[in-house]
């Protein structure tokens, strides 16, 4: 099939912008349209990627029959969308978190199965050959048994950065902080390389922001697998690391700061090892430590054609929609959990 999939985009903000700039990079697909709250945000972007603008989603599914859309709007904010794209027949590629509250995720789930439409969930991470290989290495039993995983995600946000916007540190909105904004691309990688988590115990504050969520959290984590492991994130340290991600198991140990794989060792090394050490990149081109600003679109494109050919192929997307589900329900444990003080189960109730 030859003919390129149309392509539209809601919400035009700093993530829509990334949406906008992958797909017109791909040869299989068409940017038709954007759609945002503000005119002002949707006509600039439309300007800058010479497509339709729209203030009214529901009418830019109704004229332009998109085959795709990709939900780029503040993380509370999705249900709707999701409804109304599901009612018009459009698939789609929903920005991390999926949503804020498990109730709302499972309905959103539930209304996308029923119009027969395919639920990606964003965690362009995935598409990084460091963790693309860290994954085949677990598949291929490399690390024996799994025994320890932990994630950190060490970063800097600014005062600007939560005001701006208005809705970024707020409960009904971001639905969280660190973990739920910054950290969940680490959560949503432990879990696809663990297993799912059976519970958690932690400690969550906001120690620097004036905001109504967290900016930082600790958490232990027990595996369904019965591994152990901990989640970290803040928003607090300048100087942060960004990512780091350590997997341990009975036969191999690595550790991946931000992109670059600093410990790969084996029990039974293979010939690409130390190359797969060595070939680290030098600077991390993925999310920075201070920044919130995307600049290579690299992986949101490769998600974007994985959308694209899982809807060709009628298959379900690298990422569906339940693993973005997993991952907030593992952070809204970890919240429920600092805030009761006890130790909680997973799955999540509602
Ligand atoms: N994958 C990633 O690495 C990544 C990076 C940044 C942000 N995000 C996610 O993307 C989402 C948006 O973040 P952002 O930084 O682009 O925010 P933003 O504030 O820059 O942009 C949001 C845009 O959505 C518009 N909007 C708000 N409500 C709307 C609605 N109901 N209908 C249509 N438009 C609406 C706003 O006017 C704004 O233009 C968040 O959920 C965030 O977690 C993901």
């Amino acid at each position: 099939m030859s003919q390129k999939m149309r392509l539209a985009v809601i919400g035009c903000g700093a993530i829509g912008k990334v949406h906008a700039k992958a797909i017109t990079g791909l040869d299989e697909a068409q940017l038709v349209a954007v759609s945002d709250l503000r005119p002002e945000n949707a006509t600039k972007l439309a300007a800058e990627f010479g497509c339709n603008a729209y203030t009214d989603y529901r009418q830019m599914f109704e004229k332009e029959k998109p085959d795709l859309v990709s939900v780029c709007t503040p993380s509370g904010t999705r249900m709707d969308i999701c409804r109304a794209a599901a009612d018009a027949g459009v698939n789609l590629l929903v920005e991390k978190p999926l949503d804020i509250s498990v109730e709302r995720m499972k309905k959103i789930l539930q209304t996308a199965e029923a119009a027969g439409i395919k639920l990606g969930c964003v965690f362009q991470l995935r598409f990084m050959p460091v963790f693309s290989s860290l994954k085949r290495a677990i598949t291929e039993n490399r690390f024996g048994r799994l025994i320890i995983g932990n994630a950190a995600t060490i970063c800097y946000r600014s005062e600007d950065y939560y005001k701006n916007g208005g809705w970024r540190g707020t409960k009904a909105q971001d639905g969280g902080g660190a973990l739920m904004n910054q950290g969940i691309h680490n959560v949503d990688l432990l879990l696809w390389l663990m297993g799912d988590a059976k519970s958690v115990y932690a400690y969550a504050d906001h120690l620097t922001h004036d905001i109504e969520v967290e900016d930082t959290v600790t958490a232990a984590v027990e595996f369904v697998n019965g591994a152990v492991g901990t989640i970290q994130a803040t928003t607090s340290v300048y100087h942060g690391i960004n990512k780091k991600l350590e997997i341990f198991g009975t036969d191999g140990a690595a550790i991946i700061m931000g992109e670059d794989p600093v410990m790969w060792k084996f029990n039974e090394p293979l010939e690409g090892d130390l190359s797969f050490l060595q070939g680290k990149e030098s600077e991390q081109k993925g999310l920075s430590p201070t920044s919130p600003l995307i600049e290579d679109v690299s992986e949101h494109q490769q998600q974007i054609l994985d959308m694209i050919n899982a809807i060709r192929e009628d298959r379900q997307p690298a990422v569906p929609g339940i693993e973005g589900q997993k991952a907030v329900e593992l952070v809204l444990a970890i919240y429920k959990s600092a805030e009761t003080g006890k130790k909680v189960n997973l799955p999540l109730e509602n």
